[in-house]
């Protein structure tokens, strides 16, 4: 049984959720590896919409073990928060789902930092949850993990010390400077609880995958926001490539044996950044609407545009993509023409890799498809979809030079065309 890892291939959002809660039926463990609650992926079982942040999209499965390891940056409030509506509706995740004691924890002044800096000059359109601030005491080496929370006095004196720290910066941005204890009561209730579901996570996770268990890792954000292969400095703070599964987890690479990029049949993408495929018309207004491409976790409107093959050929070589699962295709349902980025025009000629570094200058060179009038939700098989989207799946793959294991034509788990198990590969 293998380890397969699902990232996004674009700029988030491409559908996480969904996919992993449906690669996740027959897995014994799902893991998020990076990140913290700035994703926000979104499962639809009937009429019930459940969006998860920290907690992985394998919580619906009760035989899943759920598991937050050490990549990822934790706001013990928000995973409380969490916890409780999952209770709430039922689902029991006690015993199934634990923590990292090495992940670190992101604390009220990390939130106060991003947001008072998103209020400035250099705001990149962050999701304002304290992401980028966490994971920069953590390379700094002044982080506080989660495991530090078991022990109050010790708790005391890290926190006094970032706070020593951050104090200057918070000043400068015009915000006032908490106290040691205003942090540690915030936390409290969040801490008691949290504190019994820490464990040395990479353990259990080479446990699991030493047993031929199914382990699914589970991407946040896309490749385009990886903070060394994105579109620097728009980007976020962690690795969300398929490689920092690895690093994130604990895993050692040769147990990976499959990598799933996940593609939007079009492309988004939420705060600042390059864009060079975005609509800024009708036809953008229109997937919006259609897509409902508004931000799980912030509510704000989702760029939209045409999808970028020379994006998505980077991510495959990126991540090294086996295959890819391509959603929202029937969004595009309605549309007389659809049209896909082929190539770039650059100050230094076309190309048909993706010019990274010169995105802000690169125009688009487009190839144009035929669109379908038919609605896409009850297909099931490849066969059931009209010639015109059968051509534009069928390019997109080629072009990216990856089959598609599943194609996705609406929100709920059924709405999927499943194309080979991807646990299959290796088996
Ligand atoms: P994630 O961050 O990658 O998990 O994606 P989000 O949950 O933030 O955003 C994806 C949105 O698209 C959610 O509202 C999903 O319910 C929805 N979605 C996923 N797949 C499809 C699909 O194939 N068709 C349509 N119409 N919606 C989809
Ligand atoms: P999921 O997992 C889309 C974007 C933010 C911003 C940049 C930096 O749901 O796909 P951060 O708060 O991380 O410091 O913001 O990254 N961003 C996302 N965009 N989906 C996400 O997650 C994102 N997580 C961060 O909008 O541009
Ligand atoms: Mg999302």
């Amino acid at each position: 049984m293998p380890a397969i890892v699902i990232v996004g291939a674009q700029w988030g959002d491409e559908g996480k959720g969904k996919i992993v809660d449906i690669f996740t039926e027959h897995a014994d463990m799902v893991v998020r590896f990076g990140g913290g609650p700035n994703a926000g992926h979104t499962l639809v079982v009937g009429d019930d919409k459940l969006i998860v942040r920290l907690i992985p999209s394998g919580v619906l499965r009760p035989m899943t073990t759920c598991v937050l390891a050490q990549g990822m940056v934790i706001d013990p409030k928000s995973l409380v928060t969490e916890l409780d509506e999952l209770e709430h509706r039922g689902l029991r995740t006690a015993g199934r789902l634990v923590v990292s004691d090495r992940a670190h924890s992101i604390l009220p002044y990390h939130v106060l930092v991003d947001g008072l800096r998103e209020q400035g000059k250099g705001a990149i359109g962050t999701t304002k949850r304290g992401v980028g601030p966490c994971y920069e005491d953590k390379v700094a080496r002044r982080g506080i993990s989660l495991g530090a929370l078991r022990d109050r006095t010790r708790l005391d004196a890290l926190v006094g010390r970032a706070l020593e720290s951050w104090a200057p910066t918070i000043r400068e941005l015009g915000g006032s400077v908490p106290t040691v204890s205003e942090i540690l009561d915030a936390i409290e209730p969040a801490r008691a609880r949290i504190v019994g579901m820490l464990v040395n996570s990479q353990a259990l996770i080479e446990r699991a995958v030493r047993d031929n268990k199914c382990v699914v890792f589970e991407g946040a954000q896309g490749t385009l926001l990886d903070v060394d292969h994105g579109t620097y400095p728009f980007v976020t703070s962690s690795s969300p490539t398929a490689g920092g599964a690895c690093v994130g987890s604990g895993v050692g690479p040769t147990r990976i044996n499959e990598v799933v990029g996940l593609v939007k049949a079009y492309t988004t993408r939420v705060g600042g950044g390059p864009f060079p495929t975005e609509l800024l018309d009708e036809t953008g207004e229109r997937i919006r609407k259609v897509g409902d491409e508004f931000g799980s976790v912030t509510g704000r409107p989702r760029r939209t545009g045409w999808i970028d093959l020379p994006g998505l050929r980077y991510a495959a070589s990126v991540n090294g993509l086996d295959a890819l699962a391509i959603t929202k295709v029937d969004v595009l349902t309605g549309l007389s023409e659809i049209k896909a980025c082929v190539a770039y025009d650059t100050p230094r000629g076309r190309t048909t890799d993706l010019p990274i570094d010169e995105l802000d200058r690169a125009v688009p060179v487009y190839k144009t498809f035929r669109g379908w009038k038919k609605e896409l939700g009850s297909a099931r098989t490849m066969d059931d979809l009209p010639i015109e989207a059968r051509e534009y799946l069928q390019f997109i793959q080629s072009e990216v030079g990856c089959p598609a294991v599943l194609v996705s034509v609406g929100s709920r788990r059924e709405e999927t065309i499943i194309l080979r198990d991807p646990f299959s590969k290796r088996a």
